[in-house]
């Protein structure tokens, strides 16, 4: 599904170097490319504070106890997400509410968050999924009146912007209160290892925040909050640095592969390609724009399994993100939960196909993968 082996020859010296300039100094933990990184990221993403952390899951639990919320507390997210956004509702025993999502572009569906509000109702959690921004305009305006949190969990989206009516401009993950990523390998910037990071221009969150992922300490040993362990280290830095530059082409070499599949597979009965906000392949800074974490089509003649075995049987990698809705997951199962709130989900699960989406894909590979593709639907 990607190829991490290809995009380090790129940045091999600065990585190789890098790493052993930290290992010369030995300032694993919080050392000076940690700081350099913070400070570039808040640069590119135009934020006011970047808080490096040791993971996505961490980022996003860490942003929770950073806002103070409470047991009990009502925290609405999406049910098409990976279980990270709700696992850590539920460990720190807030309650999730899930929610269905849009069929086109499956992220957040409005009427029903609007639907789930209740007085216990803290915060809402939308996931740019598969690196597109939720309907941030409505997330926003619905937090506003409704007095609640905006937690962007930007795991898959890092370098998306999202264009909102006034015409203004924002990166995903800078738009709510605060912002969470993933830097897991295999994400849009990802190192060579676990890493994280939480945002926001909250200077006082920002500080809170600072010291929840070092054991609660703003003073060496005096621990004035409930903090968790959570840090980036150097050697993740030092890979993150090298690429952040890159990212932005990265992103463009990612929406080329995916405008070069959806060429191929527009108009071919049952299978749709995933659709964007702004319906362009172009990169416009201006603009909404989708960073392709995942390519995910759908298969809408119920052969999508079988065409994942077709496909197994090619070597040809692909993904189901995800087979199962949260709401339905051991878990988190809920009486709460009623199935005809759910009906895009259960739709979803059953018809999403992720393809191979990095940035070394060449055109033959691509070819490669739409011929087996639409072959396989069009016999059926
Ligand atoms: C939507 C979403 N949220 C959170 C995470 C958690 O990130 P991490 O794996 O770095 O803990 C992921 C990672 O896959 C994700 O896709």
């Amino acid at each position: 599904m990607v190829d991490l082996k290809g995009q380090y020859q790129e940045i091999k010296e600065q990585v190789n170097n890098g790493i052993a300039s930290v290992l010369e100094t030995s300032a694993y933990i919080n050392g000076p490319e940690v700081h350099a990184f913070q400070a570039e990221l808040e640069n590119y993403l135009g934020v006011k504070h970047v808080i490096p952390c040791a993971n996505g899951t961490d980022a996003l639990q860490i942003a929770m106890m950073g806002l103070g919320l409470k047991p009990g507390d009502e925290v609405i997210t999406a049910d098409f997400t990976f279980a990270a956004t709700v696992e850590v509702i539920a460990v720190l025993q807030l309650t999730p509410v899930l929610v269905d999502v849009d069929l086109d572009t499956f992220n957040i569906n409005i009427e029903a968050l609007e639907r789930a509000i209740t007085s216990k109702t803290k915060a809402i959690v939308p996931v740019h999924l598969f690196g597109q921004c939720a309907n941030m305009d409505a997330v926003l305006e619905i937090a506003k009146k409704n007095n609640l949190f905006v937690i962007e969990d930007n795991a898959q989206a890092i370098g998306a912007s999202h264009k909102f009516k006034d015409g203004s401009v924002k990166k995903a993950g800078t738009m709510g209160h605060v912002g969470s990523t993933s830097f897991f390998p295999s994400k849009n910037l990802g190192c060579y290892g676990d890493g994280g990071a939480i945002f926001t221009n909250d200077d006082d969150l920002a500080h809170t925040i600072r010291g929840i992922v070092n054991h609660g300490m703003y003073r060496r040993y005096y621990h004035d909050v409930v903090g968790v362990n959570s840090r980036l280290d150097s050697i993740q830095a030092v890979v993150l640095r090298a690429k952040l530059p890159l990212l932005d082409s990265y992103c463009e070499k990612r929406r080329s592969a995916a405008r070069k599949y959806s060429k191929a597979f527009l108009g071919h009965e049952n299978i749709v390609v995933p659709k964007m906000a702004n319906d362009s392949f172009e990169i416009d800074q201006n603009y909404s724009c989708h960073v392709f974490h995942q390519y995910t089509l759908r298969i809408t003649n119920g052969k999508r399994d079988e065409l994942a075995a077709f496909l197994q049987s090619k070597d040809i990698p692909h993904g189901i993100y995800y087979p199962v809705p949260l709401h339905l997951q051991e878990a988190y199962k809920d009486e709460r939960y009623k199935e005809k709130e759910f009906l895009v989900t259960n739709q979803l699960v059953k018809e999403v196909i992720s393809l191979p989406m990095h940035t070394e894909l060449d055109d033959e590979q691509i070819n490669y993968i739409t011929e087996a593709v639409i072959g396989f639907v069009n016999d059926k």
